[in-house]
């Protein structure tokens, strides 16, 4: 059942360079298929396989993107915001845009005996056990990040799995807001994060994607992750501290990028 139930996807791995204070543009990578009949993850890889060339999209235009919207699903871009007003505790915060599969967790129905958790989810009238790993210093970069930036936790998955998931990898309640797929626009055949739709100031707002396709909209406001699976040597995330650091202090997110990409 796991490949009828598991979105296939190729992926091209995104280069960041593991030095400190530095991040390189990455090479856009597009899912091959984002075929989502009752995918209970966005995207979730199964094998790596040749790198087509992709192209880079330039933004769609609102009128674009409406018409990609299937019928009945369209929620206009302007009418409400996806996020609340920002609380007191978090004025002046830059806000943070963090994805859940492959960047911070690796989940599967595959059983594994190192499971970090396994929850229960059901599909159809039937209860499946989703085994989840952590990636290696999520809880010291979930912690470090809460407290210097805005953290929204947005997904493409569902929210009956990434819910329960993220009670329990987020236990000391960094998420400030919770979004998923419902909260992605589908555009050609991906579901999209459009960070214009957050209602904060998109100079003052990061998203960090294993996936490009999530911020085809927004390549610009992007920290590139390379996806994690189940490398326990893998120290992304600790490694991108230091360029967070940075970001954090920012008055323009979009020009301490470039001066960080230049580095
Ligand atoms: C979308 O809905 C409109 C109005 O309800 C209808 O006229 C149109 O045929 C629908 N398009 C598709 C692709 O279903
Ligand atoms: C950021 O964007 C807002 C809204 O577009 C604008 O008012 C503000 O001046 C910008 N700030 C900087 C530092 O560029």
């Amino acid at each position: 059942m796991e490949s009828s139930v598991i979105t296939q996807v190729q992926k091209e791995d995104v280069q960041v360079s593991p030095k400190a204070g530095q991040v390189s543009r990455s090479a856009l990578k597009q899912p091959r298929s984002c075929n989502i009949f009752k995918a209970l993850f966005c995207c979730l890889k199964v094998q790596d396989g040749p790198k087509p060339p992709q192209p880079p999209l330039p933004p769609p235009s609102q009128h674009a993107l409406l018409e990609s919207q299937e019928n009945g699903t369209v929620v206009k871009p302007s009418e409400v915001s996806l996020l609340p007003e920002l609380n007191a505790e978090d004025q002046g915060k830059v806000c943070v845009v963090i994805d859940l599969d492959e960047t911070l967790v690796h989940s599967s129905f595959k059983p594994i005996n190192n499971a970090d958790f396994i929850v229960p989810v059901e599909i159809e009238g039937t209860t499946h056990q989703v085994y989840v790993l952590k990636r290696p210093y999520v809880d010291e970069f979930l912690r470090r990040m809460g407290e210097m930036f805005e953290c929204v936790l947005f997904t493409a998955s569902l929210a009956k799995y990434a819910d329960p998931v993220t009670d329990l990898l987020d236990q000391g309640g960094v998420f400030r807001t919770r979004l998923f797929r419902e909260s992605c626009v589908f555009h050609q055949g991906c579901y999209v994060k459009d960070l214009s739709r957050l209602g904060r100031d998109l100079n003052r707002t990061l998203i960090l994607d294993n996936s490009p396709a999530s911020y085809i909209f927004h390549p610009n406001n992007a920290i590139p992750v390379v996806s994690w699976f189940d490398d326990a040597d893998d120290a992304e995330l600790l490694n991108l501290l230091p360029v967070f650091e940075e970001l954090s202090k920012a008055e323009n997110v979009y020009t301490r990028l470039d001066q960080l990409r230049e580095q």
